[in-house]
């Protein structure tokens, strides 16, 4: 790994992981808080991102931060993205399926980005033009050439119920296409999954950049193609996105594409870049 920037993301991120880690054996005494309907945050998401924060400015004082807890601070066209915990709900719930991430992107452009599951200890890591990694060594999206025989990850849109109409067609379509599909619980994994081949695609609607910055870079780096589900490039600010294999991104936006309606077609019109607002 001779990016510096990953360096620090990894570094931060097994900061972190160590935390969360720690307090698995009293998930029960985390005091947690209901941000919004649907939504919560654990003071072990908050201690997270101030761990990542502080090993991040201690090495670039200069540098912008836009943690999911915190929001945005600093000005500068380097910017980190950091999601503590993707996954809270299961983190909480002691399933061992969530991760730190940590993306870098510079002049709008994503250069590194980190996936880190400390309860499996996977490291997944990319940086721009170098390819990506899990624990070093080097992943590729799955060679699967065919939709019926693809696993699919996707999760339902269950803090924006507005989005169900447009998801359930999505799903629909896709169900009767591919062999399965997966709602494991943290967008991170699954586009860090889709990374290392071991699932084949993914689409969810309404994300945020912090939940798909660091993977979707993961995606791109291990070969596979990244858009929004209208198949533009705009998946990031939009959080409406699909990632593939190439072989089969064009059957999978076939499917999806269709039931993209007005409700979800609003955030596809907004600036590309969701840093600059
Ligand atoms: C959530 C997870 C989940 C996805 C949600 C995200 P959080 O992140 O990634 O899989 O379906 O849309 O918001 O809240 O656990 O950081
Ligand atoms: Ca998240
Ligand atoms: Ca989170």
């Amino acid at each position: 790994m001779n990016n510096p920037y990953l360096n620090i993301a990894t570094e931060a991120a097994h900061r972190a992981g160590e935390l969360a880690m720690r307090y698995r054996g009293r998930l029960e005494s985390i005091p947690v808080e209901r941000k919004a309907r649907h939504d919560y945050v654990s003071d072990v998401d908050r201690a997270c991102e101030q761990i990542i924060r502080e090993w991040i400015t201690r090495h670039h004082r200069d540098h912008a931060i836009l943690g999911e807890e915190q929001g945005l601070s600093g000005d500068s066209d380097h910017v980190w993205i950091i999601d503590p915990i993707d996954g809270t709900s299961n983190y909480l719930r002691g399933i061992a399926h969530f991760a730190i991430s940590i993306a870098l992107q510079v002049e709008g452009r994503l250069e590194a980005g980190v996936v880190y599951n400390p309860a499996s200890d996977e490291l997944f890591t990319a940086s721009r033009g170098q390819g990506a990694f899990l624990n070093n060594r080097r992943i590729r999206v799955s060679g699967r050439k065919e939709l019926d025989s693809a696993i699919v990850a996707t999760s339902f849109p269950f803090r924006t119920r507005r989005l169900m109409d447009a998801y359930q067609g999505m799903f629909d379509a896709v169900f009767s296409k591919v062999e399965d599909i997966r709602r494991i619980g943290a967008a991170s994994l699954d586009l860090a999954y889709v990374a290392c081949g071991r699932l084949d695609a993914y689409w969810e609607l309404n994300l945020k950049p912090w939940d798909v910055a660091a993977g979707a870079l993961l995606v791109q780096e291990a070969g596979g193609v990244v858009m929004d589900v209208a198949g533009g490039d705009r998946w990031l600010s939009s959080g409406h996105i699909l990632a593939a294999p190439f072989k089969l991104i064009t059957p999978l936006r076939a499917a999806i594409e269709p039931h993209v309606d007005n409700r979800v077609k609003v955030r596809l019109s907004a600036s590309k870049n969701p840093i600059e607002g």
